[in-house]
C-alpha cells in the first residue's frame, strides 16, 4: 500500500466515527455520574501560560510539555492536565459562589511522553473535583465518583481496583524513619516510580538522591508494602499526628464501604502520585490484572489556587484518562458503542418520485427521525444494499405503480415483513 504523504504525529489519534463512538460512548457514562453526584460540567483553554504549570505540577509533567513562544512573546503550554486551570478558574471568581463548588470538565490534554502501551500524547480526560470542603466527606464523594463512572460502563470489583493512601500519613511515618523533612518530596517521586523500578535501583537512589542511610532506605521499602492499617497503628502507636491520620484514613474508608464500594478499595502506601501539589489522601485506580497503567489518579490538593494566586481553598478531585480505560473495556469484552442508527431509507424506484422522496425525508427528519436516501438515480437492487449497509430500520419503496394509488410500502428490515401503507401518513 502507498504511503501517504502527510502521516499522523505519533502518539496522536484520528477519530473516524467508529473510534469516535467508542470515546464517546466513555463520554456518556463519565457525564452521566457526573450529573447523578450533582457536579456541574465546565471548561477552559487549551493553551495556558507556561508558568501554570511550572513548579506546581511537578518536574515530570513539565518535562512532557508542549511549550512555546507566541507572536506576543508569550511562553505557552498545551495543557497537559486540567487541575491548574481550575485551579486558576475558581481563584478569580470563586468568592460569589456557594461551597463546596462540584465541577466536572472532559478535556483533551497534552503530553509529550515516550509512547508506550496506555500512553499517547494526546488522551481525554475525566476531571471531576470539588473545592471548598476541608471534611474527608468530600474525599469519599469523589473516590465514589470515579468508582461508579468505572462501574457505569460495567467494570465490577474483579476488574478494578482502587489503591489508596495519604501522603501526610507517609510524611509523618518518613519523619520517624529518620528521613529529613527537606527530602520527603525526592523520597516521595522514588516511591512513584518503585513499582517500575528494581528494587536495588530505588535503593541507590533513596541513597544518592534522597540522602538516606542503607538503614533508613530499607525501612522506607519495607513500610511502602505495609498494607494493614492496624499494624501501622501498633508500630507507631507512640505518635500522635501518625494515629490521626490513621483515623481520617478509617473513615474514608469505613465510608466507601458503607457506601458498598469497600470490595474496589485496597489500602496501599505505595500509592504517593506523582504530581507534586497532593496534600492529603491520594488514589489510583487500576485493572486488578495489573496489566495496564493507571487508569485514573487523583487526591487531596489544599494548596494550589493559593498557589495560583488565589485565597486559600482546600479541594480534592481526580483525572481518569480514555486510553487506558478503553484498552480494558476492550479486554473484558464491555466495549459495545452503539453505531449510528437509521430509522429510514427511502428507495427511490424512478427518479419522476425524488421530488416526492425529498419533501417525505424533510418531513420525517422533522418529526425526529433518522432518514436517508440516494443522492444519485441508482437500481433499486444497489438501493436496497446500500439501506441494509447502513443498518436501515425501515425502507419506504416509492413505486410507481402503489402510488398510482396513493400507497407505498414500508419493509421491515429486520423481519423482512412488508406492508402498504397511505401515502398522507409520510408527508403529514
Ligand atoms: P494524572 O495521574 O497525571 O493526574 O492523570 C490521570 C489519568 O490520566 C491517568 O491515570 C491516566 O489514565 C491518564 N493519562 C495521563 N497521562 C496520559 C497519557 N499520556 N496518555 C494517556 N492517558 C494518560 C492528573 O492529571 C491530575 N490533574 C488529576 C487530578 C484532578 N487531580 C486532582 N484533580
Amino acid at each position: 500500500m502507498a504511503k501517504s504523504k502527510f502521516e499522523r504525529l505519533p502518539g496522536f489519534r484520528d477519530f473516524a466515527p467508529e473510534e469516535l463512538a467508542g470515546v464517546l460512548h466513555i463520554f456518556d457514562s463519565w457525564r452521566t455520574v457526573s450529573t447523578r453526584y450533582g457536579f456541574s460540567e465546565y471548561g477552559g483553554p487549551p493553551l495556558e501560560l507556561l508558568e501554570l504549570y511550572v513548579e506546581k505540577s511537578g518536574e515530570e509533567i513539565v518535562q512532557q510539555l508542549y511549550n512555546f513562544q507566541d507572536k506576543g512573546q508569550r511562553k505557552i503550554a498545551l495543557r497537559p492536565e486540567m487541575t491548574p486551570s481550575l485551579a486558576r478558574i475558581l481563584a478569580g471568581r470563586h468568592r460569589a459562589m456557594a461551597k463546596p463548588i462540584r465541577w466536572f470538565s472532559l478535556p483533551q490534554l497534552f503530553r509529550y511522553e515516550r509512547q508506550q502501551r496506555g500512553r499517547l500524547r494526546e488522551h481525554f480526560q475525566w476531571n471531576v473535583d470539588i473545592v471548598g470542603e476541608q471534611g474527608v466527606g468530600a474525599d469519599v464523594e469523589v473516590l465514589a465518583v470515579a468508582l461508579d463512572g468505572l462501574r457505569e460502563l460495567g467494570l465490577r470489583e474483579n476488574h478494578i481496583v482502587a489503591r489508596v493512601s495519604d501522603r501526610k500519613l507517609m510524611t509523618e511515618i518518613l519523619l520517624v524513619l529518620g528521613v529529613k523533612p527537606g527530602n520527603v518530596s525526592t523520597v516521595f517521586t522514588i516511591i512513584d516510580k518503585m513499582e517500575r523500578t528494581k528494587v536495588n535501583r530505588s535503593m541507590d537512589r533513596l541513597c544518592a538522591e534522597a540522602e538516606l542511610d542503607t538503614e533508613v532506605a530499607e525501612k522506607v521499602l519495607e513500610i511502602c508494602y505495609e498494607d494493614q492499617i492496624e499494624v501501622l497503628r501498633q508500630k507507631f502507636e507512640g505518635s500522635i499526628s501518625i494515629t490521626e491520620r490513621l483515623d481520617v484514613l478509617q473513615i474514608y474508608i469505613e465510608s466507601l464501604e458503607a457506601k458498598g464500594l469497600g470490595a474496589y478499595v485496597q489500602f496501599d502506601l505505595k500509592i504517593v502520585r506523582g504530581l507534586a501539589y497532593y496534600t492529603g489522601i491520594v488514589f489510583e485506580i487500576f485493572d486488578r490484572a495489573g496489566d495496564l497503567r493507571a487508569i485514573c489518579g487523583g487526591g487531596r490538593y489544599d494548596r494550589l489556587l493559593e498557589l495560583v494566586g488565589g485565597d486559600p481553598l482546600p479541594a480534592v478531585g481526580f483525572g481518569m484518562g480514555d486510553v487506558v480505560l478503553g484498552e480494558l473495556l476492550r479486554i473484558r469484552k464491555l466495549f459495545k458503542p452503539e453505531s449510528a442508527k437509521v430509522d429510514l431509507f427511502l428507495v427511490i424506484v424512478g427518479e419522476e418520485q425524488r421530488t416526492l422522496a425529498l419533501s417525505i425525508a424533510h418531513n420525517q427528519r422533522e418529526n425526529g427521525l433518522t432518514v436517508l436516501y440516494g443522492l444519485h438515480p441508482e437500481t433499486v437492487g444497489k438501493q436496497l444494499e446500500v439501506a441494509s449497509k447502513v443498518g436501515a430500520c425501515q425502507v419506504l419503496m416509492l413505486a410507481p405503480d402503489e402510488l398510482e394509488r396513493g400507497l407505498v410500502v414500508l419493509k421491515d428490515m429486520k423481519t423482512g415483513e412488508q406492508r402498504e401503507m397511505r401515502l398522507e401518513e409520510f408527508i403529514t
